[in-house]
């Protein structure tokens, strides 16, 4: 029996007052897939409007700062995250490991220091084109673990692993199969060697390009635990049909 599947929408630097309808319709629909936990990450300034408009569904913020307060201009704290009605957050995507040059272990500090307030966790990691080419994307993503994964995984909150290769993050390309496959028993097996049994409950996430007609396919792959979704989470209609195809490999 695998582990309950987690939908998880990355709205990116997308949404105003009036994309509320999206968050509220999309929340309905999940309510129909018990089956599958399904969250929006959305921007900071949208969290507390969100959490409000749809209580009991979970939202999530796209990233956190590692320091519990302080004189850090233009950031956000994971206490305040959770205070505006997050439940969990993104932490080192590569569109920030990159435009802001996240190290490993940023990453894991932001880790930390979201998973130390309750609030859920999904950790990116992910090769580049160049790398994968040169037959290196294991190794890098093992590297990007070892150096990102929080030190603690006790508490309450949940840790959650996302391998989103950054050549397949809204291109439309895809790994194979058995690329995807041998990723995420690789990443299953770094977890379990860290955290023991525990490492068998981290669910591990796919994310880049999944749509509703490839969404089917990459759910039934051997540890894919569910998807982070960009550029198809931000309609009802596209975002929907990935949590039922979710449904679907669930038995339900
Ligand atoms: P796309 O689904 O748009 O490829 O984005 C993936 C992603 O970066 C989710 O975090």
């Amino acid at each position: 029996m695998g582990l309950k599947k987690l939908v998880a929408g990355n709205w990116k630097m997308h949404g105003l007052s009036n994309d509320l309808d999206e968050v509220k319709a999309i929340a309905t629909a999940a309510a129909v897939y018990p089956a599958v936990d399904v969250a929006l990450c959305v921007p900071a300034i949208l969290v507390e409007r969100a959490a409000r408009a749809v209580p009991g569904f979970a939202i999530g913020g796209q990233d956190v700062h590692h320091a519990e307060k302080g004189a850090h201009t233009g950031c956000t704290s994971a206490l305040m995250l959770l205070d505006a009605g997050a439940s969990l957050t993104i932490v080192g995507h590569s569109e920030r490991r990159e435009a802001q040059r996240e190290s490993d272990s940023e990453v894991k500090a932001k880790a930390e220091a979201a998973l130390s307030v309750g609030l859920g966790v999904i950790l990116c990691v992910g090769e580049s084109l160049e790398v994968r080419d040169g037959g290196g994307a294991v190794a890098a993503v093992m590297q990007q673990l070892d150096g990102s994964l929080p030190d603690d995984i006790d508490g309450e909150a949940e840790l959650a692993v996302a391998y989103e290769p950054i050549w397949a993050i809204g291109t439309g390309k895809i790994p194979t199969e058995s690329e995807i496959s041998e990723m995420h028993a690789a990443i299953r097996a770094r977890l379990r060697e860290r955290y023991g049994d525990a490492g068998s409950g981290i669910r591990i996430l796919y994310g880049g390009s999944v749509k509703s007609s490839n969404a089917a396919e990459i759910f039934a792959i051997r540890d894919v635990d569910g998807a982070l979704v960009g550029g198809a989470s931000l309609k009802n209609q596209d975002f929907v049909p990935i949590v039922a195809a979710a449904a679907a490999v669930s038995g339900k």
